[in-house]
């Protein structure tokens, strides 16, 4: 059977985790690609909140398996707090959590050399998470990293010696102060690791080939956002992966020709957190009434999350790269009470009007251009039926749909998993 990928075609905290939950009753496996604890993804059920970093959003539902693909870069540190949170709400996690043996980890010295990297930057910071993301994966393409398949084998250690006094160099490189404790940071390493080491390990590829074969369903579960991709996000202020479809076959050993539905989840409106240009920033009343009533604030790391209008040119771009075959769009209670909603649909850039994503988005270059739709009052937080939603939210949907040629499955208009419209 096929595979489907859910991702996001924004800036990261799309919603993913909400969706991933709602949709896991139709799939067998739930898996994650890329990314690492630098993820926040939040569930929200029976009255209680769920936040995951690196474990999929799979993981409350009984009888499914929750994968941790290649892609993915584990800290064993976070990932145990993850496990801790499961087993206080009795998940039994045992027997449906699979990792990778290919995927990298996340060193105590990886956090340190993220923060020591950062911190040389000044003004110029990427507005990291500090979770070690970016040296992992710079150490795994350099052909330095230590992998989940490597604590099977006895000399692990040794390897890690060698990593951690070659990290070392590196931080007195940055001549940047920074008080950290090694000792108690690996005595916390070890002992998760320790607690990893119960898991199962697999050759994941094997097993996901083996499972498509045996019709098992397959959702794909993204992180960050289209436009933190190493490749296609807003270089240099991304992330350290390929957080877009191609992502997902390198991250699981997925062939392109097994991938059916893509499923583009984005927000009503746009948010940003950490570093880096924002055609549609707002810096008034209106974004800021977006961030106090959408309460944006960072599921990883807790910092306010910037706001401004939905970017049809950014959301274009991010549907074209991945391909995306169904949209989702999340928040739209949010949006409730705005007399004036705007969607950006062309940029002026450099004296002249455009309509594709350009090379560098840069606010010195770029003025977006907007359309004007009128807004609606009624609460959403309450509608269940697709027929029941304002009017004027209906024409904001289709006027999506049609430009980007693409129909809408979900409206979410609210956090719970039951506060999901099917379209
Ligand atoms: P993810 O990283 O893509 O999984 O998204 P995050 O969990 O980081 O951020 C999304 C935030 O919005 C979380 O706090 C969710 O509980 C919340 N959320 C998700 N969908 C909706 C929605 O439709 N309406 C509202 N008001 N909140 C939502
Ligand atoms: P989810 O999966 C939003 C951002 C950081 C920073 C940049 C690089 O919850 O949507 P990194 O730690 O990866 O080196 O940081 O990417 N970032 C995210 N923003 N949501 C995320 O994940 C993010 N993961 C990383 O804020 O700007
Ligand atoms: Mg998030």
């Amino acid at each position: 059977m096929s595979v489907d990928l859910l991702l996001g075609l924004q800036w990261g905290d799309e919603g993913k985790g909400k969706i991933v939950d709602v949709l896991t009753a139709k799939y067998d496996i739930i898996a994650r690609f890329q990314g690492g604890p630098n993820a926040g993804h939040t569930l929200v059920f029976n009255g209680r909140k769920h936040v995951l970093h690196t474990i999929p959003s799979g993981i409350f539902h009984e009888g499914k398996i929750n994968l941790v693909g290649n892609g993915v870069v584990i800290d064993p540190v976070i990932f145990k707090n993850e496990l801790d949170k499961l087993e206080e709400v009795g998940v039994d996690y045992k027997k449906s959590m699979l990792i990778s043996r290919k995927a990298h980890l996340i060193l105590p010295t990886h956090r340190i050399i993220d923060a020591v990297s950062e911190k040389s930057k000044g003004k110029k910071k990427i507005g990291s998470t500090l979770k070690g993301i970016g040296p992992t994966y710079m150490d795994k393409t350099g052909r330095n990293g230590i992998r989940v398949g490597d604590l099977e084998s006895d000399n692990w250690l040794e390897k890690y010696r060698n990593l951690a006094n070659k990290h070392q160099k590196m931080v007195n490189f940055y001549d940047v102060d920074l008080e950290y404790n090694l000792e108690e940071l690996e005595k916390e390493f070890f002992a998760a690791v320790d607690v990893l080491k119960t898991l199962n390990f697999t050759d994941s590829e094997e097993y996901i080939f083996n499972a498509q074969k045996n019709n098992k369903s397959i959702l794909a579960e993204g992180a960050q956002g289209s436009l933190l991709d190493i490749d296609f996000g807003t270089y240099p202020y991304v992330t350290s992966s390929n957080t877009t479809a191609a992502g997902a076959c390198t991250g699981l050993g997925v062939a392109p020709n097994s991938i059916k539905d893509v499923y583009g989840i984005f927000k009503a409106y746009t948010t940003r957190v950490g570093s880096g240009p924002f055609p549609t920033e707002l810096f008034d009343e209106d974004g800021e009434t977006m961030g106090r009533i959408g309460k944006e604030f960072g599921a990883t790391t807790g910092r306010s999350r910037r706001c401004g209008w939905l970017d049809l040119v950014a959301l274009k771009y991010a549907c074209q790269i991945n391909g995306v075959t169904q949209l989702m769009m999340m928040k739209a209670d949010v949006l409730s009470g705005f007399k004036t909603i705007k969607i950006c649909t062309s940029y002026l850039y450099k004296g002249n009007e455009i309509e594709h994503f350009p090379y560098d988005i840069n606010s010195e270059n770029i003025e977006p251009i907007y359309k004007s739709f009128n807004g609606w009052e009624d609460d959403l937080t309450q509608k269940e039926d697709f027929n029941d939603l304002p009017k004027s939210l209906k024409e904001f949907i289709s006027y999506i749909e049609k430009e980007l040629n693409i129909p809408m499955s979900i409206v979410s208009v609210g956090p719970d998993r039951k506060q999901t419209i099917f379209v």
